[in-house]
């Protein structure tokens, strides 16, 4: 069935969410939860598989329409295909949520050169140019939400992961900043900012971190970042570990907590990135 055909529940009344990075972790569980809440919701991942898995299920619990498209979002122009994509199931987008990324650990001078490009492209150009896209129709509408998956990695400088803390802290700026400037004209700006979750991240950028201890699950991670949407505030954090991370990141001399970070993400010396 066609884009064309398949929009038969173009109705504005029926909100409609963006998720990239929808195929597994943190993505798919906004995926579900917005669906349980009525939203039809549109997909986004590599992995044609998982998103089809996923489709299935949600068609199975929830009567909203779902849509899934494999893109990679790492490339160039791909916010501009995004917002195409989008555009061929609904005209209007109520939520984005800029969620797809990958870590990368290790000494930057041995990361391959490629995948320094794939993490700036999809954690930053990627997202600035979505929203850039998304937004002024939700101004126009006074009305509509992006949530950016951040991290507490972007809370200060993290030695060995330097360029993930780095994308990270810049969607933190960039998002607040957003917020400040479209403050009370109907669109929130949302960072949302997990700290180390369940999923399949550690296992897909190489690292299985050393203290594991406080892990949250996705579900409280979207939880906690759909139940902050109401109240418009900006910098979501997840639980007490959150607040207790970003009060640290304050008050502690990065200095200190770069020392700290460096020597429980520092890989065994005999490990090679390429
Ligand atoms: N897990 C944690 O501890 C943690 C903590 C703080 C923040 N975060 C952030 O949370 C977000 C989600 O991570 P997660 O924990 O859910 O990891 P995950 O389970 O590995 O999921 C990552 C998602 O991003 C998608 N993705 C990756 N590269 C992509 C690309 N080039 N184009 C399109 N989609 C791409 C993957 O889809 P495909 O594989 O199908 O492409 C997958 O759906 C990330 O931004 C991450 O930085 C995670």
């Amino acid at each position: 069935m066609s884009a064309d055909e398949e929009c038969v529940s173009n109705n504005p009344s029926i909100p409609f969410a963006v998720i990239t990075g929808a195929s597994r972790g943190i993505g798919a569980e906004y995926a579900r939860a917005l669906s349980g809440q009525g939203y039809d919701v549109l997909l986004i991942g590599r992995d044609k598989e998982r998103l089809e898995t996923l489709r299935q299920e949600l068609l199975r619990t929830d009567q909203r329409e779902v849509w899934v498209e494999s893109l990679d979002l790492s490339q160039p122009q791909a916010a501009e295909a995004l917002y195409n994509l989008s555009g061929t199931y609904r005209s209007e987008v109520s939520l984005l949520i800029n969620n797809a990324g990958f870590g990368m650990y290790g000494e930057f001078a041995d990361m391959p050169m490629a995948n320094i490009r794939y993490m700036l492209q999809l954690h930053m150009n990627t997202v600035v140019e979505s929203t850039r896209l998304f937004l002024p129709a939700m101004l126009a509408r006074k009305q509509g939400a992006i949530i950016t998956v951040a991290s507490v990695a972007g809370f200060f400088p993290i030695p060995y992961m330097s360029e993930y803390a780095a994308t990270k802290a810049f969607l933190i700026a960039f998002s607040e900043g957003l917020a400040q400037e479209t403050k009370g004209q109907g669109v929130t700006i949302q960072v949302c900012c997990p700290g180390f979750t369940d999923t399949d991240f550690h296992q897909t950028a190489g690292h299985q971190p050393k203290q594991v201890f406080f892990a949250q699950s996705a579900r409280k991670v979207v939880q906690t970042s759909l139940q902050a949407l109401p109240s418009k505030r900006t910098l979501v954090t997840i639980g007490w570990q959150g607040r207790l991370s970003l009060w640290i990141s304050k008050i502690i001399p990065h200095k200190i907590m770069m020392a700290i970070a460096g020597k429980a993400v520092k890989p065994p010396s005999n490990t090679n990135l390429r």
